[in-house]
């Protein structure tokens, strides 16, 4: 990497940003599209969001990501954010404008390619989501738009996921969104093919390794799929779950890594090829088992 006078500066906003393996998914990506920029992460504190959004634009950065806890804070900061962000209510990705950064969500369409990546056809499955909370709002929205199949919402407090499931059912017109408490499971009707579930709440994630959001074995065997949104352990308790019932499970890690390439491209107004992906992939694993 040459760093010279006309290096364009790209980065990510969030506290803690010291672990994110988004830093080596860029420059790893801009050393072999051959582009000449550089990323890193930027802490900031809560009471400083406003400025460090207005400094960065200041500074002329071209790109930023926005993590944890900012996602729905920052939308009040930017110019213009994109129809399907607004509805999910979060930005991952700002993109550089004179009057303002554009915000985009690229956590769905990540969550869309890492399926399809591995062979999981959305529009042809009943899905059952686990969780109400942001990561939720993502895959349910992805869910809808690219399928008219029932979606169930299964979370701890169910009014979270009433409002969660009225909201797009609105936005989209359609009733496809139905929602139970966790322990109402036993509700969703049993289908031959047998659902893919998406877990998108916290519970699991490390330390928490051994924790998972619902125990019973009977849950699991409604399922054929299990995609995880946590990629640190690399194998969730609820991996293992859907696994002792010989059902195919997933972590986020490629979810982590297609939001990172949309991301990019957007920036650099490019297409990332597949190849390429693949090699970020392979880096990715190998950095979390260094870390772990
Ligand atoms: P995120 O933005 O990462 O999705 P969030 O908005 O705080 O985080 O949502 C966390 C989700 O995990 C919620 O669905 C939450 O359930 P509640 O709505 O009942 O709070 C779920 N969650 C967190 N800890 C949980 C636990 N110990 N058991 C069950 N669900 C849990």
């Amino acid at each position: 990497m040459n760093i010279d006078g006309k290096t364009q500066k790209y980065g990510l906003i969030g506290n803690p940003v010291e672990h994110s393996v988004s830093p080596m998914i860029h420059n790893f990506l801009a050393d072999k599209m051959k582009q000449n920029m550089v990323y890193s992460t930027f802490q900031v504190n809560s009471e400083d969001l406003g400025n460090a959004i207005d400094g960065a634009h200041a500074l002329k950065i071209q790109g930023l990501n926005v993590t944890v806890p900012y996602k729905t804070e920052v939308m009040k900061l930017l110019s213009t954010i994109e129809e399907d962000a607004k509805i999910i209510g979060a930005v991952n990705t700002l993109v550089y404008q004179n009057e303002g950064y554009h915000g985009r969500n690229t956590d769905y369409e990540g969550l869309y390619l890492a399926m399809k990546s591995d062979g999981i056809d959305i529009s042809n499955e009943h899905i059952i989501i686990l969780g109400a909370g942001g990561a939720a709002r993502a895959a349910v929205y992805m869910c809808m738009k690219y399928s008219d199949y029932p979606i169930y919402i299964l979370n701890r407090t169910k009014s979270k996921a009433e409002k969660l499931a009225s909201e797009m059912n609105q936005f989209f017109n359609r009733t496809q969104v139905t929602t139970f408490a966790m322990n109402e499971y036993k509700e969703i009707p049993e289908i031959q093919k047998g659902y893919v579930a998406i877990q998108t709440t916290s519970v699991g994630l490390y330390p928490n390794i051994y924790d998972v959001v619902i125990e019973e074995e009977d849950f699991y065997k409604l399922l054929h799929t299990g995609y995880d949104v946590i990629y640190n352990p690399v194998k969730t308790e609820f991996m293992n779950r859907v696994e002792s019932v010989n059902g195919k499970s997933y972590n986020g890690l490629k979810m982590l890594l297609y939001q990172g390439i949309l991301a990019y491209e957007t920036w650099r107004n490019l297409d990332v090829p597949g190849e390429i992906s693949n090699e970020v992939l392979k880096k990715m694993k190998e950095e979390l088992h260094e870390k772990a």
